[in-house]
């Protein structure tokens, strides 16, 4: 038993011993889970005390332990640097390896698998990456009787509802239709029959992003009393103050207009009065020696 026991512990000490004198046991440590709105940009890395010598990365819907995903995209023993016209590609330098992603899509989300080699061992190890689709604003239109709320992109899960002003459910009557976007992206399309000119309450159009979170965004039409939701200009309201604010913008021209021709006319009167004046002194001036000289001839005859 003692002597089992030795000659174990003395086998450990020689592949120790052997290992050690190769160089350092290899150690590897990856990004574990990268969180990325929609198309930003992603780098995910891994660094190793030893020189990293061969990579291959696939992408799995899980990390399965010591096995490599079956399709690698990148294999640098293949001389695969790079995929997707290099909107996907690898650096490696030495104890450092970096897979860049540019502009994410949806599609990319998932778990990489690195499958690391280096003069000593080799290693699979892991990153979840995650993206965060695009949380557009609701579009809200009339179309005739019909009331279509669009949320042009976003991703599967999304849901609208459909409110009146007072908080009415209404969505068990909207019609919903899904259609694929690119990189795995939806449009969703909610249609609903009403006619905000006749309901007071008006219309709300939530888009849920997250049933847990409740994350929303809401759009509402004709919805004068809708205080319990974000409250977005309603379309009567705009309208109104674009009038009112036309009318202003011609009330203040006209007032302009009547005062520029109120002073033209002060003007022009004063330079009338002002020639006039001068029309008059000219008279005199020119007056004086005439009378003068009819004085003088009046006295001529006299003497
Ligand atoms: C909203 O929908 C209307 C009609 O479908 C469209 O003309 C407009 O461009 C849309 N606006 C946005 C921001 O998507
Ligand atoms: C509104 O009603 C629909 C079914 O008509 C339901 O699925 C949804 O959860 C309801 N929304 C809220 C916020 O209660
Ligand atoms: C929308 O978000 C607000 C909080 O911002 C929340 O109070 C409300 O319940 C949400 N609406 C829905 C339908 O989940």
């Amino acid at each position: 038993m003692g002597c089992l026991q030795k000659t174990a512990l003395c086998l450990l000490f020689l592949s120790i011993s052997s290992s050690a004198s190769n160089g350092q046991f290899a150690e590897f440590k990856c990004s574990d889970v990268i969180k990325k709105e929609y198309s930003e940009n992603v780098t995910m890395s891994c660094t190793s005390n030893v020189m990293i010598t061969n990579v291959t990365v696939g992408r799995c819907e899980s990390c399965s332990e010591g096995k490599s995903c079956p399709d690698p995209f990148i294999n640098t023993m293949a001389g695969i640097y790079f995929s997707e016209e290099k909107r996907i590609y690898l650096e490696l330098h030495g104890l450092e390896v970096v897979l860049h992603i540019q502009k994410t899509n949806v599609s990319d989300q998932g778990v990489y698998q690195w499958f690391l080699h280096s003069i000593n061992g080799h290693s699979y190890q892991c990153t979840t990456l995650k993206i965060r689709a695009p949380e557009t604003e609701p579009n809200l239109t009339v179309n005739g009787t019909e009331l279509v709320c669009q949320s042009p992109i976003g991703h599967q899960q999304r849901q609208i509802h459909w409110f009146d002003g007072h908080g009415t459910n209404l969505t068990g009557s909207a019609r919903l239709v899904s259609e694929e976007a690119e990189d795995g992206l939806t449009r969703l399309t909610s249609t609903l029959h009403g006619d905000p000119h006749l309901n007071p309450f008006g219309y709300c159009c939530t888009v849920l992003y997250d049933a847990h979170t409740k994350r929303n965004k809401t759009k509402c039409l004709g919805a004068d009393k809708a205080a319990d939701y974000p409250s977005f200009p309603t379309a009567s309201a705009l309208g109104a103050s674009k009038i009112s604010q036309e009318h202003v913008a011609t009330i203040l021209v006209l007032l302009f207009l009547v005062l520029c021709s109120f002073a033209a006319v002060l003007y022009y009167k004063y330079h009338q009065r002002d020639a006039s004046r001068r029309d008059f002194a000219d008279l005199i001036r020119s007056l004086i020696p005439i009378l003068q000289q009819h004085e003088k001839t009046e006295e001529n005859p006299s003497v």
